[in-house]
């Protein structure tokens, strides 16, 4: 490269000698850092009112500038713009565009903004604009689970603790345990907004702004909650992208844990579940098999979440205060996380909207033995201390499983000599509906609890999209 060639760089006057190409393209983050093409622009139309009411340029510079840069704007939104050899990053290929356009007067735009404070301004602009898309494709998601809870609040499942067979649930309350989950998604993404919503414009290099610009007139104008208070921390501040990467680690898991029980449910072992067509794949060799791919991404797709989110903590720990090129290293990782847990938001809801259920499967999966618990529980109320009636019921199991009958095949007389205490209605015992019942306090298996739960969360989603 020429040595006119790096004259030409927006901050080439202090260079006599070329880059080397590769650093050139080494250095370079306009081919991804050029989707926040329209929060740079923003960001400048509000930097030009602020510069012409802190008296720095005229009212027609003004309007010229903002002009210039509308149709920067047009251009990229058209997919007209021409990226340039030298431009650097979507700051620089703006600016260049904007001075070819209205001329020198675009060399005025920059007057005591230098591009950390500018790109810092960038990120939180574009972020806060997809954590509400992010924000409403989790409400649809929490939405989609709880309308089919509640109108599959019938259907009856084993309950499992160490992927062993417990008690018997609904299956509502367990594509229920899921949404709450998730819900704490919802209120946790909305409490990240005031601190993404910080303005770092006016911050300058790092020190502040030289021309005494109004930065209250900035935050209102480009919409921020609040200032960045000290212009140190406004240029060097990346933990909004930390922290945004951690919900979506902890949501990812959520999704991740949620497609695990589907796709255990949907194998012919437990046949619990149908995977609809839209959601499945087949295999290359083997015709028979329709798999749970969906399922599987959204489980897989976690590792990358988790990863993005820790290689740039360690981008970050260590750094020296305020802005060094290595944060350039924020934007993969996040432009990453953002269209993946986007995707598999939008993915999951497909999925749980039309996945087919099974009741007769999962009715077929309960044994008695699952109703051990409630057998002890009869005798708890007959007076009897829990301690000494789960081993009475152990006894019971251990009794039927000698027999190689049901629990509930053993005689009155034969469970009267484990204890007294048991009579005629022991037989009420083993009804599968009447223990799910059973569990009536708030948070149980019963339908009422059920539909609270349903109800409790359709309050929080209509505060949610009203928010
Ligand atoms: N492309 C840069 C980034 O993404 C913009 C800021 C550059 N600032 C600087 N002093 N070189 O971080």
């Amino acid at each position: 490269m020429s040595n006119a060639s790096a004259k030409q760089k927006l901050w080439g006057g202090r260079f006599t000698g070329a880059t080397d190409p590769l650093m050139n393209a080494f250095n370079e983050s306009l081919s991804y850092d050029k989707r926040m093409h329209s929060q740079d622009i923003k960001g400048s139309i509000a930097y030009s009112k602020a510069l012409f009411l802190g008296g720095i340029i005229t009212e027609e510079e003004r309007d010229n500038l903002i002009r210039g840069l509308e149709a920067v704007g047009e251009e990229w939104a058209k997919g007209q713009f021409k990226i340039q050899p030298d431009d650097e990053d979507i700051h620089t290929a703006n600016e260049r565009r904007l001075s070819e356009l209205i001329g020198p007067l675009g060399g005025k735009l920059h007057t005591g903004r230098s591009r950390n404070d500018q790109v810092a301004t960038d990120m939180r602009l574009w972020l806060l604009e997809e954590v509400e898309t992010i924000r409403s494709a989790l409400i649809d998601l929490i939405s989609v689970i709880v309308e089919r809870a509640d109108k599959e609040k019938d259907a009856l499942l084993p309950g499992y603790t160490h992927l062993q067979r417990a008690l018997p649930i609904r299956w509502s309350h367990l594509l229920l345990s899921h949404a709450f989950s998730l819900n704490n998604d919802l209120e946790r993404i909305t409490q990240l907004k005031p601190r993404i919503s910080v303005l770092p414009l006016g911050s300058g290099a790092l020190a502040g702004n030289a021309f005494s610009l109004d930065r209250e007139f900035l935050a209102k104008e480009l919409g921020f909650a609040s200032i960045a208070e000290n212009s140190l921390f406004g240029v060097g501040d990346r933990d909004f992208i930390i922290e945004f990467m951690m919900w979506a680690s902890l949501t990812m898991t959520h999704l991740s844990r949620l497609s695990e029980d589907l796709i255990i449910y949907t194998t012919a072992e437990f046949g619990f579940l149908t995977l609809s067509d839209a959601y499945s794949t087949g295999s290359s060799m083997m015709p028979q098999k329709k798999n749970a791919d969906s399922l599987e991404l959204l489980r897989g797709k976690s590792g990358r979440v988790f990863g993005n989110m820790s290689g740039f903590l360690v981008t970050l720990k260590g750094l020296p205060s305020t802005y060094n090129k290595d944060l350039q290293e924020d934007k993969e990782p996040l432009f990453d996380t953002v269209d993946t847990v986007s995707a598999c938001l939008r993915i999951a809801e497909g999925v749980i909207a039309t996945l087919e259920i099974h009741p007769d499967r999962m009715k077929k999966a309960l044994t008695m033995d699952m109703l051990a618990t409630d057998l002890a529980d009869y005798l708890v109320r007959k007076g009897i201390p829990f301690r000494e009636t789960h081993h009475i019921s152990g006894r019971a199991v251990a009794l039927a499983e000698q027999r190689g009958v049901q629990i509930s095949d053993i005689s009155l007389g034969d469970l009267q000599i484990l204890s007294s205490k048991f009579e005629e209605d022991v037989k009420h015992v083993f009804d599968f509906e009447s223990s799910v019942e059973k569990r009536a306090s708030i948070g149980g298996t019963s339908r009422a609890m059920v539909g609270r739960q349903v109800d409790v969360l359709r309050n929080n989603l209509a505060l949610a999209r009203q928010a």
